[in-house]
């Protein structure tokens, strides 16, 4: 049932308690419980307590109270892929493909990643900073708290530098955890050998951004028209010397063994998977490694291939869901619509849905202390003009956010 909009208070004091909260369930990683309750105390930046009412700590009985009156309340949303910084647009090439071109005959063609790759690299960091700004404020009118946000549209030093510079800076610039990934393995310059791109520039610059505290994680793309499984094994390589988690662009297009190979370097993430093997999922299953599904590519490139939700369920793979925003494969900004389309495409419950853009999100991008609604988490909450969930995955095009926490400050 929908709860009517009223004016929001602006100012709250550092410890206060929100009441007649009705708590999403949202499930532990590697639990089988859900969080749920009515009474959340946050504390600085952190949530105090998580529950009934009745149970509420003593040290929190005189704190000042606001009432959600029946409002939901979840974990801040967590977009845990996207490509959100890049220079230019393809719509000529959506057009292109509108025609029949298909995505990997424009990128044989010169097109694709490269021309976002051309694009980049002509842009200053202000105008990328302005443009990812403009997406990034529309996935915060929806709830986001954090995000990752990946580099790979420059494929040299500088570029792959200036983009996870500008990524985060858009943390300084709204109130967002911003988590970078070094994807210098997306596509192998058009004149290069990839062996070579990976010796002389793609690994350097993994090494140069890494001493420059720029990077959380390393991605690859392991595909056909990218990097093979022995190539992305170098990078991973590289990568666990520096300590640094990998994940991986796996089984988009094509089963090529990627996901196995994530896994044998535990990676937090395998993204994609339309392609996904049998022994791709016993291998993730092993290792904890998460499900990123990105319905949103899957619905701009017409795929019609789908991802083995149900397997994945059964062998108790975590799933995720994330926007995948980027020029050419998912020009979305909406984490709500992917909700949306992880359901009705992707079959999955508005409780996986829901799940899989903050504790499993969270997981997927290494992160322990969000996505969940429970003491010592971050308080970084969410609060709907909806009581039931499942409106979030229901509705489309409909985001009655009524307030976001962000580190316990209300913004
Ligand atoms: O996640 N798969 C590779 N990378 C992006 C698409 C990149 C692009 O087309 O610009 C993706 O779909
Ligand atoms: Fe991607």
């Amino acid at each position: 049932m929908p709860v009517p909009p009223e004016p929001r208070e602006t100012q709250l004091p550092d410890c206060y308690v929100l009441t007649d909260a009705r708590m999403a369930p949202v499930r532990l990683p590697h639990s089988g419980e859900y969080a749920c309750g009515g009474v959340i105390v946050v504390d600085e930046q952190n949530i105090g307590f998580a529950g009934d009412a009745a149970d509420l700590p003593a040290q929190y009985q005189d704190a000042r109270t606001q009432s959600l009156k029946g409002r939901l309340v979840t974990p801040g949303l967590i977009d845990c892929h996207t490509h959100l910084v890049y220079g230019g647009s393809r719509a000529r090439e959506f057009e292109m493909r509108q025609t029949g071109a298909s995505y990997e005959e424009i990128m044989a063609a010169g097109g694709g990643i490269f021309s976002t790759v051309e694009a980049t690299r002509k842009a200053s960091k202000d105008e990328l900073l302005t443009s990812a700004l403009r997406r990034l404020d529309n996935l915060i009118r929806e709830g986001l708290t954090t995000i990752e946000i990946k580099s790979g549209y420059g494929l040299n030093t500088d570029t792959e530098l200036k983009m996870l510079r500008v990524a985060r800076r858009l943390g300084e610039e709204r109130q967002v955890r911003v988590r970078t990934t070094y994807l210098g393995a997306h596509a192998c310059p058009k004149d290069m050998d990839a062996d070579d791109y990976l010796t002389r520039i793609c690994l350097p610059t993994m090494e140069q951004a890494a001493a420059e505290g720029l990077v959380d994680a390393v991605d690859g793309f392991c595909e056909t028209i990218a990097f093979t499984p022995a190539q992305i094994e170098r990078v991973f390589a590289a990568a666990a010397q520096l300590g640094l988690p990998v994940k991986l662009h796996a089984e988009q297009l094509s089963d090529q063994g990627g996901a196995t190979l994530a896994a044998k370097y535990k990676a937090l993430s395998a993204d994609h998977l339309e392609y996904l093997s049998d022994a791709g999922i016993a291998a993730m299953a092993d290792t904890g490694t998460v499900a990123v599904l990105l319905p949103a590519a899957f619905y701009a490139l017409r795929e019609t291939q789908l991802p083995p939700i149900q397997k994945l369920r059964d062998a108790g793979v975590p799933m995720a869901l994330a926007t995948d925003s980027n020029p050419g494969t998912s020009p979305m900004t909406s984490l709500l619509l992917t909700m949306n389309m992880g359901a009705t495409l992707f079959g999955m419950t508005p409780r996986e849905c829901l799940e899989g853009v903050t504790a499993h999100a969270a997981q997927a991008i290494g992160l322990d202390d969000c996505g969940q609604i429970r003491a010592g988490m971050r308080a970084d909450l969410a609060v709907w003009d909806f009581s039931d969930p499942a409106e979030m995955s229901y509705r489309m095009g409909d985001a009655p956010l009524h307030m976001r926490i962000f580190g316990g400050e209300r913004c």
